[in-house]
């Protein structure tokens, strides 16, 4: 049945990112698929700039970048989490707000003190959104775009271990665990099956999944 997406063949993907986090999330969710994957970072591909102003367009300038450089389809994500009561920072700035040496501490503390300088202290006022655009971008140009939203609220202080950047802080909708409490399976959401995706990340794939890709 024709889905009006391409459909991708198994074969050499690129994971157009050089965040460890990242890729390893993104390498656990496409590997069952039979593709070899391989990162922007292995293929010593540069970064470029994220001059973007939508999650969109960056995951599409990341996408396009590992695309033509390498000959390969690349899947980009670009993600962030978005905080009501901060306008939406940090949004696509999240990794920013973690500075050059990508403290993620740091960053958490910067959100926290953003919040209480806008007075938002009960739980309806500190409410949030973990975001991710996959773009999946062919060597000849074309293109897909899915995008994966989780609702939850900031929580002070950090709790947990587990996962990278904020999930500490961040207390997903329906859950007494945060998302740094959690394993990789809980995050995502497959301890209560694949079609049930929890996180950001996971909910796109999963759209990028039943567009794109055949088991
Ligand atoms: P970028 O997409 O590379 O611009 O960076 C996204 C940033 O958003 C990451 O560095 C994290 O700070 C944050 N972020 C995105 N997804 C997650 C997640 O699943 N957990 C925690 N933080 C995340």
């Amino acid at each position: 049945m024709s889905t009006g997406h391409r459909r991708l063949e198994p074969g050499k993907l690129v994971v157009a990112s050089h965040n460890k986090g990242k890729i390893r999330e993104i390498n656990a969710l496409v590997e069952p698929f039979g593709f070899e994957v391989v990162s922007a970072a292995d293929l010593g591909l540069p970064e470029p700039e994220e001059t973007g102003t939508t999650f969109e367009a960056n995951a599409e300038l990341k996408a396009v970048a590992s695309a033509e450089a390498s000959g390969y389809p690349a899947l980009a994500d670009d993600s962030g989490l978005v905080v009501d009561a901060l306008d939406g920072d940090p949004g696509i700035y999240s990794a920013r707000w973690a500075g050059e040496a990508k403290d993620f501490a740091m960053a958490m503390r910067n959100v926290e003190e953003a919040l209480a300088n806008a007075d938002a202290h009960t739980p309806e006022q500190r409410t949030a959104r973990f975001v991710a655009v996959l773009c999946l971008a062919w060597p000849d140009g074309h293109r897909e775009f899915f995008r994966g939203e989780v609702e939850g609220r900031m929580v002070w202080p950090p709790r947990g271990d587990h996962g990278f950047g904020y999930d500490p802080a961040f207390l997903p909708d329906g859950f007494e665990k945060t998302f740094g409490e959690m394993t990789a399976d809980e995050k995502h959401g497959w301890a209560q099956g694949e079609d049930n995706p929890l996180s950001h990340r996971a909910r796109a794939f999963k759209l990028f999944a039943d567009a794109c890709l055949s088991e």
